[in-house]
């Protein structure tokens, strides 16, 4: 998604700008751009529809630098991927701005715009709030924003600088990230503190509707009411080596490897299952709980479907799951004892975020986030949360997140279930057990590769495939699926494995792959019967099975033998060979794995 940097200096601000575009290239974007006004109050600019480095060399080549500048990267909205679409984008060649987000009414206020004799050069909706700002422009530039994003309607986190008001820049947030980073006698802004990793650690992060503006030694914040407002600063060290590849080719790859550590780090400083690691008061809400509702898209929903198996056996609790774009827009019947789940790696995707304030607006108190970032919108908008420790997942397809984020909806299971029914302490500590056993567990499937890479040869010759899994397993295959398809671009489909008959096994051909996840738990003998249905239709079956499945090599059967079932706790081990042979067929198939088309990282428009 579009990522935006700012700032203002007595210093050339163009590297920070461009450092900060390449720390959120991770985003996804399909153009970058940067404006500048350099000491003597000239201002100029440079866009690319390639990618930052590009950007990099016409800087250079140019010399373009300045004290006060904007810098973005788009992902199209409206308005194709084009150099004249780019931003930033000038209002009369006064008002430079950068935008992230989309303004609803953008027709309307284009039409009237153009009625008072506003020309447009761009296809963007973005446009408009140039021309706005310029519209009611006094010298004054704080004013002049405030009074324009009154206007809009939609989602926005605008950039801006006027040419003729150097060491001057203003920026809003509405709906759309936004932090300012605080140095010594200059100052930035940006879509998120990893940009400006390096230049300062402290950082204020916007409420939703206020407008700033900052200057070498001051910033002002207005709130949404129009007040003077002081927010907190808060101290956030990130750390710049995150976004270096290391001895690896890709970060998706790197993403997958880091999983041990990743999980390690997540449950580093449980000994206990305690209801304060979901915050203070987590005891009482906890208490009160007589269900859950889960919201998340995509991976984080997936991961919240396989906690569903676990909290409804384990814990006993009735739990919902629902994808957060559909549950925001349709009528639902809200149960006040239910407790609010959103699950996000970023904790800023629109659709999350727009469906934890829908759960607010219905009367729901009791919210949670599992999420990866600390400082993000969600952990800020939720009464309760658990952070997972993946660190910085850059790789476009989610791996490490995932497996940690059902480290800590089992760490909540379990957590609910010695509060509702205390029990057998001795189970407690056998949990506890497993989950540190994890990280060694996940090496020994990671040895496993070599076998996956001669998978994935044959794969990266298919166009279809499908995915089999069983309970708490099915959604292990989905997640398959959607890794295969977005890394790979192969057509891939999940099902439960007792669906097959109800449909899909009509595609079943030789020519049709069909990955199967076979652990060794009750429902292994049920699974058997459908990977023979498969088989009598001459399907080639790909199994990762546990030891001791007596699945084994045979004509269209192809096995990888897994480690041992690892109970209730396997889904996150089953997971990682299908990341793994995702990794591989796109690799093989020469796809821009970390930044599949049309993706994004981190998606803050609905
Ligand atoms: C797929 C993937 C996406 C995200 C989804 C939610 O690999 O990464 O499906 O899981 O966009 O993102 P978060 O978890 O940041 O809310």
């Amino acid at each position: 998604m579009c990522g935006i940097v700012g700032a203002v200096a007595k210093r050339n601000i163009v590297p920070v700008l461009v450092e900060g575009l390449r720390r959120l290239e991770y985003r996804g974007y399909d153009s970058c751009g940067v404006a500048a006004i350099d000491g003597n109050g000239v201002a100029r600019c440079a866009r690319s529809v390639l990618r930052v480095a590009d950007l990099e060399r016409q800087i250079r080549d140019t010399k373009l630098l300045g004290e006060t500048g904007i810098a973005h990267t788009r992902w199209a909205t409206h308005g194709a991927p084009v150099t004249h679409n780019a931003h930033p984008i000038f209002s009369h060649n006064m008002i430079a701005l950068v935008h992230n987000g989309i303004i609803e009414n953008y027709a309307a206020l284009r039409k009237s715009l153009r009625a008072s004799g506003y020309k447009f050069v761009t296809q963007t909706d973005s446009e408009v709030i140039a021309h706005l700002i310029y519209s009611v422009y006094r010298d004054d530039l704080f004013s002049a924003v405030r009074e324009a994003v009154k206007l809009l309607h939609g989602a926005y986190a605008i950039a801006v600088f006027s040419k003729n008001q150097p060491h001057r820049l203003c920026c809003a947030r509405g709906g759309s990230p936004l932090v300012v980073g605080l140095g010594e006698h200059e100052h930035f802004l940006a879509s998120d503190t990893l940009a400006l990793a390096g230049s300062t650690n402290r950082f204020i992060f916007l409420k939703e509707g206020d407008v700033v503006e900052l200057t070498l030694d001051s910033v002002r914040i207005a709130s949404r009411n129009g007040e003077l407002v002081q927010r907190l600063v808060h101290t956030v060290n990130t750390y710049s080596d995150a976004v270096e590849l290391g001895p690896y080719r890709h970060f998706m790859k790197k993403e997958i490897f880091e999983q041990p550590q990743a999980i390690a780090d997540t449950i580093a400083h449980i000994d206990a299952f305690d209801p304060e690691l979901f915050g203070t008061g987590a005891s009482d809400v906890f208490k009160e709980t007589d269900s859950l509702l889960i919201l998340a898209c995509g991976t984080s929903y997936y991961s919240g479907l396989t906690a569903k198996y676990w909290l409804e056996s384990i814990a006993k609790i009735p739990t919902q799951v629902e994808i957060a774009s559909e549950y925001r827009y349709r009528d639902s019947v809200p149960n006040h004892r239910s407790l609010v789940v959103v699950i996000s790696q970023s904790g800023e995707t629109a659709d999350t975020l727009a469906g934890l304030k829908h759960a607010h607006a219905l009367g729901h108190s009791n919210t949670m986030a599992i999420c990866n970032v600390e400082s993000s919108t969600i952990v800020r908008l939720t009464t309760l949360r658990f952070l997972t420790h993946a660190g910085t997942e850059i790789g476009v397809a989610s791996t490490k997140s995932f497996t940690t984020q059902l480290v800590a909806l089992f760490v909540l299971t379990v957590t609910l279930k010695w509060l509702r029914s205390n029990t057998d302490a001795g189970l407690q500590t056998q949990y506890l057990k497993q989950l540190r056993h994890l990280p060694a567990a996940l090496n020994s499937v990671l040895a496993l590769e070599p076998q996956i890479i001669a998978w994935a040869k044959a794969f990266s010759h298919k166009e279809n495939a499908l995915f089999l899994g069983r309970g708490m397993h099915y959604p292990i295959a989905l997640e398959g699926a959607l890794k295969l398809k977005e890394t790979s671009y192969i057509h891939a489909e999940a099902y439960p494995a007792g669906e097959l008959k109800h449909g899909p096994l009509a595609l079943v051909t030789k020519a049709m792959p069909v990955v199967t996840v076979a652990p060794n738990d009750i429902l292994l003998e049920k699974l058997k019967a459908n990977i023979q249905e498969v088989r009598a239709r001459g399907g080639q079956l790909y199994v990762f099975a546990d030891a001791d499945t007596r699945i084994v090599n045979d004509e269209g059967l192809h096995v990888i033998r897994m480690p041992e079932h690892y109970g209730l706790l396997s889904p996150i081990l089953h997971v990682v060979p299908l990341q793994l042979l995702a990794y591989h067929t796109a690799c093989a198939r020469g796809t821009d794995v970390d930044k599949p088309r049309n993706l994004a990282k981190s998606v803050t428009v609905e």
